[in-house]
Parts: C-alpha cells; sequence; structure tokens
C-alpha cells in the first residue's frame, strides 16, 4: 500500500521553485532527498539536529498551524542559522500531514553549517 503523497514546494532566495510529492509521515528533510531538490548543502547532518542547513522559513499561518513545536535542541541550533525569522523552522523536525498539502517553504540564500 502506498503512503498518501501531498505536494511541497520549495522556494529558493532566487525565485526558482521547485514543486515535489512527499509521503505523509516523512520530514521535509525526506522529501528534499528523495526527490533531489537541488539545494546546495542542505540537511547536512542527516537530520541529527547538530547543523541547521536544513533550516526552512514559514508563512505565518503556516508556522502556526505546524503539527508540533520546536524543541529546546531545535531552537539551540536555529539560533546559528543565517537569516533566522519568526517563522523559521528546522526541516529535518517537520513531519508531513495531509494538511500540509500545497504548502510552500522558502529557502534561504545562505546556509550555515554549524559543523565546519
Ligand atoms: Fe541538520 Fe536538520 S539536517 S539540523
Amino acid at each position: 500500500l502506498n503512503k498518501k503523497q501531498i505536494e511541497i514546494t520549495f522556494v529558493k532566495a532566487n525565485g526558482e521553485r521547485d514543486t515535489v510529492k512527499g509521503s505523509i509521515g516523512d520530514s521535509l528533510l525526506d522529501v528534499v532527498v528523495n526527490n533531489n531538490v537541488d539545494l546546495e548543502g542542505f540537511g547536512a547532518c542527516e537530520g541529527t539536529l547538530t547543523c541547521s542547513t536544513c533550516h526552512l522559513i514559514f508563512s505565518k499561518k503556516d508556522f502556526d498551524q505546524l503539527p508540533n513545536k520546536a524543541t529546546d535542541e531545535e531552537l539551540d541550533m536555529l539560533d546559528l542559522a543565517f537569516e533566522l525569522t519568526d517563522t523559521s523552522r528546522l526541516g529535518c523536525q517537520i513531519t508531513l500531514t495531509e494538511e500540509m498539502d500545497g504548502l510552500e517553504v522558502k529557502v534561504p540564500a545562505t546556509i550555515n553549517d554549524v559543523r565546519a
């Protein structure tokens, strides 16, 4: 049985849009990896919450509806991300739900791999 898929659009800093599919239960990092979305350096720590390269920016509305709030560990890591906003999250910590179908997320222009 195939898991239900939804559509996610990644909007790059240069305005380029990449709309791809992801399965319910996958993380936004999984979506990037599984679809080979071309985002330089994204997800460097493979979701182990040690890099901040999976920083994504949500609209206020989408941000408020995300299924989980950021943990302290995520917030600590987010603090190290460049271009941090009030509606920033780490993509590896966001799990897809059906409600997210059609979601658009912005990818910041600069990625900070804090391990470097
Ligand atoms: Fe490294 Fe999310 S992939 S913190």
